[in-house]
């Protein structure tokens, strides 16, 4: 076990542990470990040994063309692969050290300790407020009516949704236009207190204003939590994120620091990429 969690790239670690500022205390801090992760769909290769180390407190941006595996791979840290007819996994992912796909670990619980938020927002056909209280309903963290309301209002500020929706708690949340929705739907993942947020282009359906406003959010959540974002936009990717991730026909490619990432990649499939040459 403790030989899996060695990182895959020491270098980069002491690069980042000589250096200073946030990334550098973080190294070595990594929250979801990855190692020789690979994905089957029937007889389809479609992640090919995966192994990447998440940190703490950080914004990691997956990136490469359609079809790369970032979603598959995404969908491996909370197990949502398992829904998936025919899907197999094999490989560790571990999360906080503890192996994600080990039988004694309850799925439901996982899908609560690392969230997800969709590329379209999906507000549950309920009230803003149930929308909310719904995770901590199940995850019995609601209490009485008082402690519901709180978590409820905290989770909306920390979404910078409150102040738009504090009057109307019982209206229904498809109500919402599709920036406020997609808060939403982030205020609902936070509700139950993640370790990890799973985003799979959140902004992808939204105009610049509300994307503006989504990734204004994502760095003010990573103070709380360890994000990861897949997105097409190379912007992005350059705004949130202090890590990056390059996918390419279920490889991954390289991560590090996202400046070197787009400044100096090491690998020509990664430069022809973020240059535009192919994806
Ligand atoms: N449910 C599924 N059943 C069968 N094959 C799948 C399934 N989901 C994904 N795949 C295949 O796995 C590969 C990776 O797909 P994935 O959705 O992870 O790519 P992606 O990088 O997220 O692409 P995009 O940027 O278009 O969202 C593709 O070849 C895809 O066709
Ligand atoms: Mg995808």
């Amino acid at each position: 076990m403790s030989e899996v969690l060695e990182s895959p790239r020491p270098e980069l670690a002491q690069a980042a542990q000589q250096g200073p500022g946030a990334l550098a205390a973080n190294a070595g801090r990594a929250r979801v470990v990855a190692r020789d992760v690979n994905v089957y769909y029937g007889d389809t290769h479609a992640l090919k040994g995966v192994d990447i180390d998440i940190f703490n407190n950080e914004v990691v941006a997956f990136i490469g063309p359609s079809g790369c595996g970032k979603s598959t791979f995404l969908r491996c840290i909370n197990r949502m692969n398992d829904v998936i007819e025919g899907c197999r996994v094999t490989g560790e992912i571990t999360l906080d050290k503890q192996d994600i796909y080990s039988r004694d670990i309850d799925v439901v619980q996982l899908r609560a300790r690392v969230g997800m938020v969709f590329q379209k927002p999906n507000p549950f056909p309920k009230s803003i407020y149930d929308n909310i209280a719904y995770g901590p309903r199940i995850h019995g963290l609601g209490g009485g009516k008082e402690v519901l309301d709180e978590i409820v209002e905290s989770s909306l500020k920390r979404a910078g949704l409150w102040n738009e929706v504090k009057d109307r708690l019982k209206e229904p949340g498809t109500g919402l236009s599709g920036g406020q929705q997609q808060r939403l739907c982030i205020a609902r993942a936070i509700a139950v207190n993640p370790e990890v947020i799973l985003m799979d282009e959140p902004c992808s359906a939204l105009d610049p204003i509300a994307t503006a406003r989504i990734e204004e959010l994502i760095d003010e959540l990573r103070q709380n939590f360890t994000i990861v974002i897949v997105t097409h936009s190379m912007q992005q990717a350059a705004r949130v994120s202090q890590r990056t991730a390059f996918f390419h026909l279920g490889n991954l490619v390289e991560w590090g620091e996202t400046e070197e990432i787009f400044t100096t990649p090491r690998d020509e499939r990664t430069q022809g990429y973020i240059t535009g040459r192919f994806g």
